[in-house]
C-alpha cells in the first residue's frame, strides 16, 4: 500500500472510531412483534410503600404544621415549644402531668402568666417542622384544647409570625377560654405576603392567670380539602406516579422496636384527642394523626387499593409471640382490623369506621402478615404465619395473603421480597426474574430479603421494597438508571412479579429529617421535589400496558435495557429503553411489518452525569422531556443520549 493510500485508510478508520464514539456503542437492533403477546402485565404492578420514617407523615404528608402538638418533652424541656414574653410580660411554662383533655392525652402544657396585657402578650412559640411554610392569600385552619384557671383569662391570640422581621403574617383570636377542657377552633388568613418557611406560631394571652393547652394544630389547605388531611403538593406528586396500591403501615413501623411500640391500630382511630400516639422505630414520636382511617382515605384520594400489613407477633428488637394461645389476641386484632377496613357498617368494626366518618367499606384484596419476618431468628414465623392464614382465610376466603419470609407450613398467595442495591447491581438484576433463571424450591437460596431466583410454580412475588440506593437525601440520575433497568425486568416478568413498590417514598430534607438514605420524594415546610428516580417511576407508571410482546435484541451491551408492552384496547405499544452508559446509543427498531402511526411520542429523562440530581433548591434540574419521533413504516431508528431513560409510545393502526 502506498503511503498516501495508507494515510487515507487510517483517516477513514479514525473517522469510523470517532463516529462510533459520538453515537456510543454498537447499534442495538430490536425486533418487536406487536401481534405476539407473551405474558400478562399485572394491572397492579406499580404501587406505593409507606411508613413513618424520615418525617413522612408528621413533618410531611400529614399536613399539620405544628410540631410536637402534644407537648412531649425531654431533659431539655418541651420540644419545639418556647416561652413568649413580650415587653414587660412575665410568665413561665411547664409540662403538667396532672391534667389533659382526654384519657389518651392526659397531660398538657401549663402557662402561668404573672403579668401581661394586650400589647405585652405572654404565651408559647412553636417552631414547626423546620419552620411554618406560609403562602399569600391562604387560609389555615387550626384548633387547640384549652382550659383556664379562671374565667377572666380573656382572649387567646394565635399568630403566624416571620422569624427574621417579627412581622405578624396572620392572626386570629379565640375570645375566651372556659375552666373545663374544650376544643377551640380558629382560622388564620394571610394577605399579600411572600411565600416562605422561616416563620413560627405563637399562642398568647394578654392577661395574668393560668392557661393549659393540649393538641395545638394548624392545617394549610389540603388535597381535596380533606379536614386534617394531606399536603396537596405531595399528593399531586404521588398521583402522577399512577400508583395502584398502598402498602401500609410498614415496613418497620408496623412492627415497632418492641411489641408495645407496634402499630396498635385501635389506638390510631377516632378523634385525634383520643389517640395516645406512639414512638416510631425510626426514633421519633408520632401523634398518630395519621391513623388507620387516614391511610385508607389516602388510598381513596389516589384511587389505590389498600394493601394492609397486620402486626404478626414480632418486633424489631427481637421480641416475638409464640404461635398458639399467646398469639390469639394478635390474630383477633388482625381480624378486627380487616373488618374495620372492609366490613359493612352492620359489623362491629365496620360500625366503628362509620362512626369515625366513613360508612362505606374499603375494597381489600391483599393482607400482608408482618414485615421482613426473616429477621425473627427464633424461627417462629412459619407457625405464626399459619395461624394468621388459617384464621383470616376461614373468615375471608377471598383475601390474598402475603408472607414476608419463606414459609413451609402453607403456601402463601404471594411472597414479599426486598432489594436495596447499587445501580451496578440493578443492571445485573434486570434479568433476576427472567424465565431463563427459573429456580425451584430445592435450588433457591434466600438471601437478605429475597430468593436468588424465582419459582414460577411458587407464590406470586410482591417486591414490597426496592431501591437503587445512590444519592441522599434523594436518588441521583445513576440511581434512576439502576431503577429503570430493574423495572424493565419487573415488567417483562410481571406474570410472576404482580406488584412492586419503591421504598422509602418520602423524606423531609432538613438536617435531621432523614433516617434512611435515598428516598424518592423530598420536601421541606414550603415545597417539594421529585428525584430523577421519581420521574423514572412516573414514566413507567404512566405507560404500563397490559401484556408484554415477543421481541429479540441484538448488539445490546451490559448497560442497555428494555421492555416492550402493549395495550390492545388502546392500540398502543410502550417501549421503555434504558441507556446506562455515558455515551449515546443507536437503537434500530423493527416492528415486524406492523402498521404504525407515522409519529410516536418520546418521553426522555437524561443527564450528563450519574451524580446529577434534583434538590429542594434545584427541583427541576432533571425532568422528563416530551417530543415526537418519526416512524418509517414499521421502523424506528433512534439515538438515545448517554445516561438516559426513555419511553416511546407508538400507535397501532
Ligand atoms: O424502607 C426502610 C426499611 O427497610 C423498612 O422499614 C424495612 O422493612 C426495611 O428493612
Amino acid at each position: 500500500m502506498s503511503k498516501k493510500a495508507f494515510t487515507r485508510t487510517l483517516a477513514c478508520a479514525s473517522l469510523a472510531v470517532a463516529t462510533l464514539a459520538a453515537i456510543g456503542q454498537h447499534p442495538v437492533t430490536l425486533t418487536i412483534h406487536p401481534d405476539q403477546p407473551t405474558t400478562p402485565v399485572s394491572s397492579r404492578l406499580y404501587g406505593l410503600m409507606t411508613e413513618e420514617i424520615n418525617y413522612s407523615y408528621e413533618g410531611g404528608l400529614y399536613a399539620d404544621m405544628v410540631r410536637n402538638a402534644t407537648f412531649r418533652g425531654d431533659w431539655s424541656g418541651i420540644l419545639y415549644w418556647y416561652l413568649l414574653e413580650q415587653g414587660n410580660a412575665s410568665a413561665s411554662m411547664r409540662h403538667d402531668a396532672s391534667t389533659g383533655p382526654s384519657e389518651a392525652l392526659n397531660s398538657s402544657i401549663k402557662l402561668e402568666v404573672k403579668q401581661a396585657d394586650a400589647q405585652n402578650q405572654a404565651g408559647v412559640i412553636n417552631t414547626g417542622w423546620w419552620g411554618f411554610g406560609v403562602r399569600p392569600n391562604t387560609e389555615y385552619k387550626g384548633s387547640f384544647y384549652a382550659k383556664a384557671g379562671a374565667a377572666d383569662m380573656g382572649p387567646v391570640t394565635v399568630s403566624l409570625v416571620a422569624d427574621q422581621t417579627g412581622r405578624t403574617l396572620a392572626t386570629a383570636k379565640v375570645e375566651s377560654v372556659g375552666t373545663d377542657w374544650k376544643q377551640y377552633t380558629f382560622t388564620l388568613k394571610t394577605g399579600a405576603i411572600e411565600a416562605s418557611s422561616t416563620n413560627h406560631l405563637t399562642v398568647s394571652v394578654g392577661h395574668a392567670g393560668t392557661l393549659w393547652l393540649q393538641l395545638v394544630s394548624l392545617f394549610p389547605p389540603t388535597y381535596h380539602n380533606r379536614p386534617s388531611g394531606f399536603r396537596a403538593d405531595l399528593m399531586e406528586k404521588m398521583a402522577a406516579m399512577h400508583p395502584t396500591f398502598l402498602r401500609f403501615p410498614g415496613g418497620n413501623y408496623v412492627e415497632g422496636d418492641t411489641i408495645k411500640e407496634r402499630f396498635d391500630w385501635k389506638k390510631t382511630i377516632g378523634p385525634r384527642v383520643d389517640r395516645p400516639g406512639h414512638r416510631s422505630p425510626w426514633n421519633y414520636w408520632s401523634t398518630d394523626g395519621m391513623g388507620l382511617l387516614e391511610f385508607l382515605e389516602w388510598c381513596e384520594d389516589l384511587h389505590m387499593d389498600p394493601l394492609l400489613a397486620v402486626y404478626a407477633g414480632y418486633s424489631l428488637h427481637g421480641e416475638h409471640v409464640n404461635p398458639g394461645a399467646d398469639l390469639e389476641p394478635y390474630v383477633q386484632d388482625a381480624l378486627d382490623e380487616i373488618e374495620y377496613v372492609s366490613g359493612g357498617p352492620d359489623t362491629k368494626w365496620g360500625a366503628q369506621r362509620a362512626k369515625d366518618g366513613h360508612p362505606e367499606a374499603f375494597k381489600l384484596t391483599y393482607v400482608e402478615i408482618g414485615n421482613e419476618e426473616w429477621f425473627d431468628r427464633s424461627g417462629s414465623y412459619d407457625g405464626r404465619y399459619a395461624q394468621f392464614a388459617k384464621a383470616i382465610k376461614e373468615k375471608y376466603p377471598n383475601l390474598l395473603l402475603i408472607a414476608t419470609a419463606p414459609v413451609t407450613s402453607s403456601k402463601p398467595d404471594v411472597l414479599d421480597e426486598h432489594y436495596y442495591v447499587r445501580a451496578t447491581q440493578n443492571f445485573k438484576d434486570a434479568t433476576h426474574y427472567d424465565a431463563s433463571r427459573e429456580g425451584s424450591p430445592s435450588t433457591m437460596k434466600w438471601d437478605n430479603g429475597h430468593y436468588d431466583r424465582a419459582d414460577r410454580k411458587g407464590p406470586k412475588i410482591f417486591v414490597g421494597e426496592w431501591a437503587t440506593r445512590e444519592g441522599l437525601p434523594t436518588p441521583n440520575m445513576g440511581a434512576a438508571l439502576g431503577d429503570a433497568a430493574w423495572m424493565t425486568g419487573l415488567e417483562r416478568n410481571s406474570d410472576v412479579v404482580v406488584m412492586a413498590s419503591y421504598a422509602p417514598l418520602l423524606v423531609n430534607v432538613n438536617p435531621g429529617g432523614m433516617q434512611w438514605e435515598t428516598d424518592l420524594i423530598g420536601y421541606d415546610a414550603a415545597s417539594s421535589y421529585g428525584s430523577p428516580a421519581y420521574y423514572a417511576q412516573v414514566m413507567f407508571g404512566s405507560y404500563l400496558g397490559d401484556h408484554t410482546l415477543a421481541s429479540k435484541v441484538d448488539g445490546a451491551g451490559d448497560k442497555f435495557f428494555y421492555s416492550i408492552t402493549g395495550s390492545a384496547a388502546k392500540k398502543k405499544l410502550y417501549l421503555k429503553l434504558v441507556n446506562g452508559s455515558s455515551t449515546a446509543q443507536m437503537v434500530d427498531i423493527d416492528f415486524a411489518g406492523a402498521k404504525l402511526a407515522s409519529s410516536a411520542k418520546l418521553v426522555s429523562l437524561s443527564a450528563k452525569d450519574t451524580q446529577a440530581t434534583n434538590s429542594i433548591t434545584q427541583p427541576k434540574a432533571i425532568v422528563p422531556v416530551e417530543s415526537a419521533v418519526p416512524v418509517q413504516g414499521s421502523h424506528l431508528k433512534h439515538s438515545m443520549p448517554g445516561y438516559s431513560i426513555q419511553v416511546i409510545e407508538l400507535t397501532l393502526q
